[in-house]
């Protein structure tokens, strides 16, 4: 199995959904493969942001291994699922679709703890440390919900 998470940058959300996925699947002993990317370029080859690197090391899980790339069209077949964050990473990531079953593949991470909501990560870019704390925790919990159904 191979998860894609994506985000707008690739520098706060995603990376954060990467690394949690990444340490359940350790901790669960699930052979699985995670990945991030923005739906754009603009902080390509960047670190997460530091503050998403902070939130992740409290809970023990590394980040700073990662560097923001942007989304591909070969990541389409890649990849077996594609979670977004938000209704605007949604949209930009099915009008890059180039069938119905790469579309199928593409859903609001939230949709795994709060199914058919359509819940939106927060983006914690313009805010404060607070932010990310609380993405960190929606992301936790979707992350367990993947893990349990794999
Ligand atoms: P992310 O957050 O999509 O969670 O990585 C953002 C990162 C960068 C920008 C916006 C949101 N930006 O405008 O550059």
């Amino acid at each position: 199995m191979k998860i894609l998470m994506v985000c707008l940058g690739n520098i706060c959300r995603s990376p954060l959904a990467e690394g949690i996925l990444k340490q359940k699947a350790i901790e669960n002993n699930r052979n699985i493969e995670v990945d991030s990317a923005g739906t754009i370029a603009n902080h390509e080859g960047e670190l997460p942001d530091s503050r998403s690197i902070e939130v992740a090391k409290k809970y023990e899980i590394d980040l700073t291994y990662q560097r923001s790339r942007p989304l591909t069209q070969e990541d389409f077949s890649i990849f077996d699922l594609i979670y977004v964050m938000d209704a605007s990473n949604y949209t930009d990531v099915i009008a890059r679709a180039e069938n119905e079953a790469q579309k199928a593949k593409v859903n609001m991470i939230l949709n795994e703890s709060y199914p058919n909501e359509n819940r939106r990560v927060p983006d914690p870019y313009y805010g404060g440390d607070a932010g990310f704390e609380n993405v960190y925790h929606l992301l936790d919990e979707a992350c367990e919900v993947i893990i349990r159904n794999l």
